[in-house]
């Protein structure tokens, strides 16, 4: 939301802010000129600001692959349909999102999505989209290729905000497991409270990864990301001895900035809220379904991951990539509102807001948009 200024959060001088500025001020100037690496002192802001980029949360996944293939000594990687992990070569070659001339190296799975997929009652789709998990390790293995890892985001956002149907992780992992393979939940977008019930939005569907990444929220806009799996893993991994160093790994810059980040998280209950202000958001936007049933096809969502499926008319379900599309536009230019388009379609709106994100922020999103609806026809 562009509504008001500060740091990423809404509220200008909001306790977030003033934490995080402390961070800066004590841990940034004396431990990044000071600590790390020594060489900071002799380089110009500009440097180190993008020596410290390097942190990203591409690289926690390049890791959790490179983890998964040597514990298990396989190959193959599983990944789903219109997922994105990260823009290094290995995450490129593994996703469908973008369109890579290297090719795609890995085993794609069918998305579940229940609106717009192969199964869509909701209440055997888990079972059935994870049947295809399965045929496609049995159809691996019965070519001599061996599962290294199943790799998922544990709601897909780049996908199109899908929220996959029950059961599906668990019999997924299963499958996994029994093939040797290993299971990374990709928690780079949703992890942190955003999901609003939990912490981590794997646990909506009951399941416990092998190894789990992390990213972007972690440092609220500072550059930092982690890789966490189980004491076993990691002793099986350093045991291999491949060795694996990262400069600006653990730096105490980028730790501190994380450490303040949860202790904010905790402090304001910034899960809680996401939890209810989510729920008044889902409803309210049910609500806008409502009033304009044609065009916005499918909302569903849980906390601050919520998705509105723009379509042709909602009995078709055909996807309306361009009305979407406007209705993001006018509501930058109109309204100073930063929304994205994403999905296999490239129809769904997403909705991600801040932790911060407020009930005014809400009622202003939910206006601006009712606006847009009313006025379709003219944009
Ligand atoms: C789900 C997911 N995983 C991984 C990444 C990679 O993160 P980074 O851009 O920090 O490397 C992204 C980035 O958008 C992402 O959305």
């Amino acid at each position: 939301m562009l509504r008001k200024r500060g740091c990423c959060c809404s509220e200008e001088g909001c306790s977030s802010e003033k934490k995080l500025k402390a961070v800066g001020k004590e841990s940034g100037n004396e431990i990044l000129n000071g600590i790390t690496n020594g060489v900071a002192h002799d380089r110009t802001k500009e440097e180190t600001v993008l020596a410290r980029r390097k942190l990203i949360a591409s690289e926690a996944n390049d890791l959790a692959l490179q983890i998964a293939d040597t514990v298990t000594g396989n190959t193959e990687h599983i990944c789903v349909e219109g997922a994105y992990h990260g823009n290094l070569r290995s995450l490129l070659q593994l996703s469908t999102y973008k369109d890579t001339p290297m090719g795609l190296h890995s085993i794609v799975a069918p998305l579940p999505d229940v609106y717009n997929g192969k199964y869509k009652d909701p209440d055997n789709a888990g079972m059935l989209y994870a049947g295809e998990v399965k045929k496609l390790i049995d159809k691996a293995s019965s070519n001599e290729k061996r599962i290294s890892c199943f790799i998922m985001e544990s709601l897909f956002s780049c996908a199109g905000q899908i929220i996959p149907p029950k059961g599906y992780l668990q019999a997924v992992y299963k499958y996994v497991h029994d093939a040797g393979g290993l299971c990374i939940a990709d928690e780079v977008q949703v992890g942190f409270g955003r999901v609003g019930k939990y912490f981590w939005g794997f646990e909506l569907q009951d399941v416990v990864p092998d190894i789990v990444t992390i990213g972007k929220p972690m440092g609220n806009g500072h550059p930092v990301a982690g890789v966490i799996t189980t004491p076993e893993i990691a002793k099986r991994f350093s045991l291999t001895g491949v060795s694996y160093f990262n400069t600006y790994g653990g730096n105490p810059v980028s730790m501190a900035i994380a450490q303040a980040v949860l202790t904010v998280i905790k402090e304001e209950n910034l899960q809680q809220h996401a939890n209810s202000l989510g729920e008044y958001l889902l409803h309210s936007l049910l609500e806008l379904q409502a009033k304009y049933p044609t065009h916005i096809g499918d909302v569903r969502g849980v906390g601050f991951f919520i998705g509105l499926e723009i379509v042709k008319d909602r009995k078709s379900r055909e996807p309306d990539s361009q009305l979407a599309t406007r209705i993001i536009t006018r509501m930058l230019r109109e309204h100073r509102v930063i929304m994205s388009v994403d999905g296999t379609n490239n129809n769904v709106i997403k909705f991600k807001p801040p932790m911060c994100f407020d009930k005014e922020n809400a009622d202003y999103l939910l206006e601006c948009l009712e606006e847009c609806f009313d006025n379709q026809e003219n944009m």
